[in-house]
């Protein structure tokens, strides 16, 4: 048991309980253990460190279409009132309305172009992340809808979804998302400890996040999710029983619960390198998990699905992480925005994460490519399986795309994944276990070709020596 301050409580013991069934020394022997710090090999395959420079008119040339496009469309929104210490995305700081003006104009005229491209874009589903879209005023979330609308039709069901800091959930934000058709509401929340908010700097109390949960539905969005954060420096097992407990006491239609992801060179990674006593050792890392598992599903009646997503409803299934993962050979993803990312025509590819470059660009007329490649070989369907299986993977949709079984395309894989009690095979899907959930990413990492490890490992030996034991054996 890891070591708290007081008895553990019933929770932390049944959550302990349950760990104390799973083979971990095994796992750990297998190479499968949890690294805070290589979550970055699952975002995208290969990892965008490893992608080279892209080129954008080949890319232009490889995938324009002229009968249209249906995509899951993502925006992404660069802007934040101040840097919270954990965060990894990419955003600007304190930039003032005429900026925000002048990306919305950048804004409809990628959208513009994007449309050109495909001849006509469909929207199955939204999402508008960042930084922070509710940055923006009420006015420039106005521009911002309008310039959708213009140039792409939304499916009547689409799920929209649009991020916000608790700051600025405000009545005349949430007014203008109504009228725009935005049905899903993500908001940060991280903690309900205010001791965790202040030393994260996140600018606002566990009593301000109730205050904009509450607003956003009073408003009457019914779908609103609260985004929270275990692991972080400081945090201790009881802190994040309290925030469990929190949100569960407010219902929301569904949870994402991230385990603290620690991105190379940033100073919170260096913080950890340096005093990893400052944040929950490895043992609390996953009782935490452990302990959503036995609080949101057991004892609230949630379901996980996909990874670090807990829904009270199947209504409120994430249907953009659906077209993002699960769906992501069938579905063309297509990002608007500086450092956004796109899966389209068998393209992989980020848009430039540099705000001035990327509003360069679309000046010019260019699509603001920067890294990126096209798979080859068996790549689509590892790509397929590291995305899919953080949903859970159906086998004869698998076999349309891909005309094999996905078992029988990496046999040894799952054999060995099978056998370390990690996924459950069934005649018609393949799923993550109980324990597999617990190591979901580590999962998805195992079906990194040795091409693509040899790349990690040109960027970083560590990485593959730890991550990938068994790879130079
Ligand atoms: C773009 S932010 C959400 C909206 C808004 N900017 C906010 O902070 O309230 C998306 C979410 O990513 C998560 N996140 C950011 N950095 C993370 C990290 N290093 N590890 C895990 N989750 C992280 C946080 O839960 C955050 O709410
Ligand atoms: S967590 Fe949200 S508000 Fe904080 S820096 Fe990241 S994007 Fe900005």
């Amino acid at each position: 048991m890891s070591e708290y301050i007081g008895a553990p409580s019933e929770l932390a013991q049944r959550a302990q309980a349950k760990l104390d069934t799973l083979p971990l020394n095994m796992l750990q022997e297998a190479g499968i253990s949890r690294d805070r710090s290589t979550y970055f090999l699952n975002i995208a395959y290969p990892s965008m460190q490893a992608m080279p420079e892209a080129n954008p008119s080949q890319v232009l040339r490889e995938t324009e279409t002229r009968n249209g496009q249906c995509v899951a469309l993502y925006m992404h929104v660069p802007f934040c009132t101040a840097e919270c210490y954990y965060c990894h995305y990419y955003k600007l700081f304190r930039k003032p309305p005429e900026v925000v003006d002048s990306y919305l104009d950048t804004v409809r005229q990628e959208l513009q172009m994007q449309s050109q491209r495909f001849g006509g874009l469909e929207a199955a589903s939204v999402y508008v992340g960042g930084g922070t879209p509710s940055y923006m005023s009420a006015g420039q979330i106005d521009r911002f809808f309008q310039s959708i609308h213009e140039n792409v039709s939304v499916q009547g069901d689409a799920e929209i979804s649009f991020e916000m800091h608790p700051e600025s959930v405000t009545d005349d934000r949430l007014a203008v998302l109504q009228a725009h058709g935005v049905n899903r509401i993500n908001i940060g929340i991280e903690s309900f400890s205010d001791e965790l908010l202040r030393s994260e700097n996140r600018r606002h109390t566990a009593e301000e996040a109730r205050a904009a949960y509450n607003r956003a539905v009073s408003a009457g969005f019914r779908n609103v999710n609260l985004d929270l954060i275990y692991g972080l420096k400081g945090q201790t097992v009881p802190m994040w029983e309290e925030s469990l407990q929190a949100v569960s006491d407010l219902q929301p239609a569904s949870a994402t619960m991230y385990y603290l992801r620690l991105k190379r060179g940033t100073p919170e990674y260096q913080l950890w390198k340096r005093h990893p006593e400052t944040f929950p050792t490895d043992d609390e890392l996953l009782l935490m998990h452990a302990m959503n598992f036995e609080h949101m599903e057991g004892d609230q009646g949630y379901v996980q699905n996909p990874v670090d997503w807990f829904i009270r409803d199947p209504k409120y299934f994430h249907t953009y992480q659906d077209h993002n993962w699960r769906r992501s050979d069938e579905t063309q993803l297509l990002g608007i925005g500086p450092s956004a990312y796109s899966y389209v025509g068998g393209w992989q590819y980020y848009n430039k994460n540099d705000t001035d470059q990327w509003q360069q660009e679309v000046s010019a007329g260019n699509l603001p490519i920067w890294k990126g490649e096209c798979l080859t070989g068996d790549e689509p369907m590892r790509r397929t399986v590291m995305l899919g299986m953080k949903m859970g993977m159906d086998r004869s949709s698998f076999a349309q795309t891909y005309r094999t079984d996905v078992i029988e395309a990496f046999p040894e894989t799952w054999d060995r994944l099978h056998q370390l009690g990690l996924v459950d095979i069934s005649s018609d899907a393949v799923d993550l276990t109980y324990t597999g959930k617990l190591f979901a990413d580590e999962v998805g990492q195992q079906f990194y070709s040795d091409q693509m490890k040899g790349r990690m490992e040109a960027i970083d030996p560590e990485l593959v020596s730890t991550t990938w034991p068994q790879f130079n054996q």
